[in-house]
Parts: structure tokens; C-alpha cells; sequence
């Protein structure tokens, strides 16, 4: 068996980690094991690539070896660092700043090719499709980044004309390849790079508001073809799997956060959204009720069943850990509680799931939209913890809203609901919340976890 032909099975054997990694990821109890699939799939790919790379290396293979684990060097200790000290708000900004690293590396790897290998057609397309997404995926992915680490102002880009600007970019470059197959010059693929960099910081810097989410997902997706087209240049079978991998589950999870939102994938795609925050949405006014810890934990104490909303305000305040204590002490005295947790709450898919999980919360009791939206009728108390767009009944209510049809959680008829936020300012959306007036909610101000140490200082004996 040659060394090519066991690189081969090694990488068919990481592809299939992979799956198996994806389906783990998928529920929460499998998840730990599918990471760890994931990891080893990724350890075999790598000793695969760099065994066969010293075996095919020009070079004397020490000096590959060196270079390869300089590059290894360099990359693992940046990503240890990063991973040690990201905050879990801080992850969307981080992926998008990884996908940005997927789509360099695509349009590199599609130049390198161009340079060092043969000029058939099919070679030729793969390398001027290989260099345009990777291009888009590199200028839309920084311009992401940005934008969620407010490093850039993200209302979005509206220039005039500006889905005539897209579409005359796709047509461009449509006939930037046909010139590119009549003569492969180095010319057509320069100027389609710079068109297809263009397009990636206009695409997403038209997006706003709550549409980020897709469009991380999106650029999820697009890294995920870009390594796919850096496959096909690379005759690379593992790299063409993974990358379609991630270019499909990016696409189903984009879809999915769509449907959360009730947006239309194409609507978010060409952007535009999130500019008029609360334009055409009618007014809220009225007058909201303020209510103390103390209060907060007497109520709490006359509840049979209590559900908690959880949202981004409880990932900034970390509320998660006292939250998971008043749980089990609500629990240790009969107190149904249960968690609903929106598709779209904080700022990831799955950040609340992520968090509860962290504070040991059990799975069991944690419900999706779906299965506990009928359940608020039933429900004594609402704890709304640092959510709001999601809690929003403008979404259903005010058709001029700017997150009009979203699905949101209906807390408001519970019996009574407590939102813990630090003041009345709107949520991500920018919209106001007419929830924080209705006649059975109260507002406890300050910082959630605070609060909710403070009501677990105060709770009566029976809880
Ligand atoms: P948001 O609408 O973002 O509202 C969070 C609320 O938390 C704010 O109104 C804020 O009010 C409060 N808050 C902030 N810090 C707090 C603290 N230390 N203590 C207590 N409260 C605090 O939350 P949500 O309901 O989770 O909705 C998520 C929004 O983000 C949606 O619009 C969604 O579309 C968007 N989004 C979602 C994702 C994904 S995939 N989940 C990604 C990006 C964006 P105060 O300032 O008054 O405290």
C-alpha cells in the first residue's frame, strides 16, 4: 500500500468522523461525544496531510517539517489563546472573523493553482469559482466581524441601485469566466477578485439589525463551498467532503433561523433590513410597573409553576449560575419550572442552550418555542431574563413592526411576568416592547445576575 493510497483511507475515515461529529452536535446529550469525534477526525487529517506532504515535498523533507510545524505553531497558539479568552457573547464575531481566514485561504490556494498547475477548462472554472466565493467569503465575513464587534456602524449600507450593483457584479464575472477560458490570462481572474471582494463587503454591509445571525450562518455556508472549490483545485477528496459539510449545514441552519425569524431567506440576503428601526412600527407608550427582589421572590413563592424566558441580557449579567440555583431551590419545594428558550435568543444559535447547559441545568426541563408557547395560559409567573425582541408581542400584534410575524415566546398570558432588564432601552432589534406595559408585567430593574442573587437572599423559608 502506498503512502497515497493510506492518506486516502485516513481521510475517508475522517470524513466519516465528521458526519458522525455533526449528528452528535445535534443533541445536547450527544453533543460532548460528537466534539470529540470531530477532533479525532480532524487529528487524522492533519497527520494524513503532513505525512503526505513531507513524502512529496521538492524540498529536503526537514525543512517542510519545520515550516509546517512553525505554521502549526503559530495557528494552534493564536486559536488556544482566542478560545481561552473569548466570551460566549463574543463568539459570532469570532466565526465570522474564521470564515474570513476560509475564504483568504480559498482565493490563496486558487491563485497558487492557477500559477503552478495546468490550464484546462475544468481546472480553469474551478479556480475562478474556488477565488469568487473565497473572495466574497473574505470581504463579507471581515465586514461581519466588524459589524458584531461594533468596531462598524451596523444599520446597513443602503446605496441606491444597490441589487442592480449585485447582479451587474454576477454578470461581470460570468463574462470575466468566459474570457478567462478563451485566453487564461492572469487578467480576467485579477479583476473578478476585485469585483468579488467588492461584492462581499456590499453584500453584508447592506444587512442589519437582527439579520446578522443568517448572515453569519450564511457565511458559514459559503466558507463551507469555498473549502469545497479549494478541494476540487487541490484533488483533495477530504477537503472537497468537509467542505460541503459545512456549506449545507450552514444552509439548512440559515433556512432555519429564517423560519425562527419568519424572514424570507432572499429578503435577508439582499439586506437592506434593520435601517428604519421602528419606522413604520406604531408608537408604545404607557406606563410600566417597577417591582423589588424582595417582591420578586415573595411572588415567587405563592407559584406552582414558573417559566423562565432567558435572553442575551442573561449571557452579558452571566446570570445563568444564580438562575440555575433558584431553579433547583423552586424545585426542591415543588415549583414546576421549565425554561423556553427562542430559537433566535442572545446572539448564536443555541447561546442559551449553550449557557443553561454550562450552570447544569437539566435538559429535561429546558422546552424549545414550539413545545411551550401553548403552556403560558398555565403558567403562574414568567421570569423574562435579559430577553426582549423575543418576547415582543408587537411581532404578532403591529404589522408595521420591524420584526412583524417573528414567532415570539407569549409570556404575557402567564399569570404574571417579571422582566429583569437595567432600564426600558429596546432589545437588538431596536423596537420598543409594549410587554413592559401590559397590566400583569413588572420590571426589575438592574443587572440580571445581581437580581437574581438578590431574590435568592431574600427568598422565604417555603422556597
Ligand atoms: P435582546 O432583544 O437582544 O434584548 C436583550 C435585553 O437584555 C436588552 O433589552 C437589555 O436591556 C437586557 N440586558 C442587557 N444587559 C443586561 C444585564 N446585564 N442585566 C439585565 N438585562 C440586561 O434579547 P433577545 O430577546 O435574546 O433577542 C435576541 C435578539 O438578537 C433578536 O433580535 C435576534 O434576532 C438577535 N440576534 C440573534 C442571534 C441568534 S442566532 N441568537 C444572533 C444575533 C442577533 P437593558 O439594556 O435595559 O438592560
Amino acid at each position: 500500500m502506498t503512502l497515497v493510497s493510506v492518506a486516502q483511507v485516513a481521510y475517508l475515515v475522517a470524513a466519516i468522523l465528521f458526519i458522525l461529529s455533526l449528528a452528535g452536535l445535534s443533541k445536547q446529550d450527544t453533543a460532548r461525544r460528537g466534539n470529540l469525534l470531530g477532533m479525532v477526525g480532524m487529528a487524522i487529517a492533519i497527520i494524513a496531510t503532513v505525512a503526505l506532504a513531507l513524502d512529496q515535498s521538492e524540498r529536503p523533507w526537514a525543512v517542510t517539517a519545520l515550516l509546517i510545524a512553525c505554521v502549526l505553531l503559530i495557528g494552534a497558539s493564536i486559536g488556544m489563546y482566542r478560545a481561552r479568552t473569548v466570551e460566549m457573547t463574543q463568539m459570532p464575531e469570532l466565526i465570522a472573523l474564521l470564515h474570513s481566514f476560509v475564504g483568504l485561504a480559498a482565493v490563496l490556494i486558487g491563485y497558487n493553482s492557477y500559477l503552478t498547475e495546468g490550464h484546462d477548462a475544468m481546472h480553469l472554472v474551478e479556480v475562478f469559482l474556488g477565488v469568487l466565493i473565497g473572495a466574497v467569503t473574505f470581504t463579507g465575513s471581515i465586514v461581519a466581524y466588524l459589524k458584531l464587534s461594533a468596531k462598524m456602524n451596523s444599520k446597513p449600507l443602503t446605496l441606491p441601485g444597490r441589487h442592480a450593483l449585485n447582479a451587474g457584479v454576477l454578470v461581470a464575472s460570468a463574462v470575466l469566466l468566459v474570457w478567462f477560458l478563451a485566453s487564461p490570462s492572469i487578467w480576467p481572474l485579477l479583476i473578478m477578485t476585485v469585483l468579488a471582494l467588492a461584492l462581499g463587503y456590499h453584500l453584508v454591509a447592506a444587512i442589519g439589525g437582527g439579520d446578522m445571525p443568517v448572515v453569519v450562518s450564511m457565511l458559514n455556508s459559503y466558507s463551507g463551498w469555498a473549502a469545497a472549490a479549494a478541494g476540487f483545485m487541490l484533488g483533495n477528496d477530504l477537503l472537497i467532503v468537509t467542505g460541503a459539510l459545512v456549506g449545507a449545514s450552514g444552509a439548512i441552519l440559515s433556512y432555519l433561523m429564517c423560519k425562527a425569524m419568519n424572514r424570507k431567506f432572499m429578503q435577508v440576503i439582499l439586506g437592506g433590513f434593520g435601517g428604519e428601526t421602528g419606522g413604520g412600527a406604531a408608537e408604545v407608550t404607557g406606563t410600566h410597573h417597577e417591582v423589588s427582589a424582595t417582591e420578586t421572590a415573595e411572588a415567587l413563592s405563592r407559584a406552582r409553576s414558573v417559566v423562565i424566558a432567558p435572553g442575551y441580557g442573561m449571557a452579558v449579567a452571566k446570570a445563568q449560575y444564580p438562575v440555575a440555583e433558584l431553579v433547583s431551590r423552586l424545585r426542591e419545594s415543588g415549583v414546576q419550572v421549565r425554561f423556553a428558550v427562542h430559537p433566535v435568543a442572545g446572539r448564536l444559535p443555541g447561546h442559551m442552550n449553550v449557557l443553561l447547559a454550562e450552570a447544569r441545568v437539566p435538559y429535561d426541563i429546558v422546552l424549545e418555542l414550539d413545545e411551550i408557547n401553548d403552556d403560558f395560559p398555565d403558567t403562574d409567573m414568567v421570569l423574562v431574563i435579559g430577553a426582549n425582541d423575543t418576547v415582543n408581542p408587537a411581532a404578532l400584534d403591529d404589522p408595521g413592526s420591524p420584526i412583524a410575524g417573528m414567532p415570539v415566546l407569549e409570556v404575557w398570558n402567564a399569570g404574571e411576568v417579571v422582566v429583569f432588564k437595567r432600564s426600558m432601552a429596546t432589545g437588538y432589534a431596536g423596537v420598543q416592547n409594549p410587554l413592559f406595559f401590559k397590566d400583569n408585567t413588572s420590571m426589575l430593574f438592574g443587572d440580571a445576575k445581581e437580581q437574581v442573587e438578590a431574590i435568592l437572599a431574600a427568598m422565604p423559608a417555603r422556597v
